[in-house]
């Protein structure tokens, strides 16, 4: 799981840099799925219950699984996010940034912030003897401390020798605290997060793509974690990330 999610997180700090306007989404997804090629790893999204590609690129208000084409061309001021999983030797390691497209709006730089921060401050309570939905929580009331919403329709999950294992991570505040974390557990931890309303419609003409349903902006930040005895570690950091003093946080 290590390995993998060093990998991935190699995978992310290239692309992030390949990314401008006047690219599809599809290059986006050529690029993403031959670096994950380079690392020596597998693309486990593509064929994936019929998702056709490595990457899901969603644009601005598409919150996850938007499919890449041709035809859509990032332009500036758009934020595009990469969600992808590999697999390593077995593992699977599961990840995703939100990225500005060249300048981007005051208020979409502080939703890309925001909804990265709100994974950190769920790293907080990621620690052996705490219980999953304290991450859930802590995660939920940092959002919503800046009125945003928070999409309730998709969780974080368990991951390992399955993409989506047990169990279901929500971001959000539940009435129940979860299971108990121990050292070995490998959790993908997503908070979607929206500029408006947390609520999604889906696309019409796939079974994938869902957006705002109020057309508003969303952000989506995702690492695979390791619960240890101590800190957490996030498998999936990248080098920027790690240099920016983001393993500091929790
Ligand atoms: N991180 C996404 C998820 O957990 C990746 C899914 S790959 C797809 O749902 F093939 F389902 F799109
Ligand atoms: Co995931």
């Amino acid at each position: 799981m290590r390995e993998a999610g060093r990998r991935l997180g190699l995978v992310h700090q290239q692309i992030a840099g390949e990314i401008r306007a006047g690219m599809s989404t599809m290059d986006v997804n050529r690029i993403g799925e031959q670096l994950i090629l380079d690392q020596g790893c597998i693309p486990s999204c593509k064929n994936y219950e019929g998702f056709p590609a490595a990457f899901c690129v969603s644009v601005n208000e598409e919150v996850v699984h938007g499919i890449p084409s041709d035809g859509r061309i990032l332009a500036e001021g758009d934020i595009v996010s990469l969600d992808t999983v590999l697999s390593y030797k077995g593992y699977h390691a599961d990840a995703t940034r939100t990225i500005p497209v060249g300048k981007v709006s005051k208020a979409a730089r502080l939703l890309i912030e925001r909804t990265r921060e709100s994974f950190f401050v769920g790293m907080r309570k990621a620690f052996a003897g705490r219980h999953l939905h304290e991450i859930s929580r802590a995660i939920g009331d940092y959002a919503k401390g800046f009125g945003y919403g928070i999409v309730r329709d998709y969780c974080g999950h368990g991951i390992g020798a399955d993409m989506h294992e047990d169990p279901e991570i929500p971001n959000y505040r539940q009435w129940r605290r979860g299971i108990k974390l121990k050292p070995g557990m490998t959790l993908a931890v997503e908070p979607m997060i929206n500029m408006g309303t947390g609520n999604v419609v889906w696309a019409e003409g796939n079974d994938w793509t869902a957006m705002s349903a109020d057309m508003s902006l969303s952000a989506h930040y995702e690492n695979t974690v390791l619960i240890t005895d101590g800190k957490p570690e996030i498998l999936t950091i990248t080098d920027d990330e790690r240099e920016a003093g983001y393993l500091d946080l929790f």
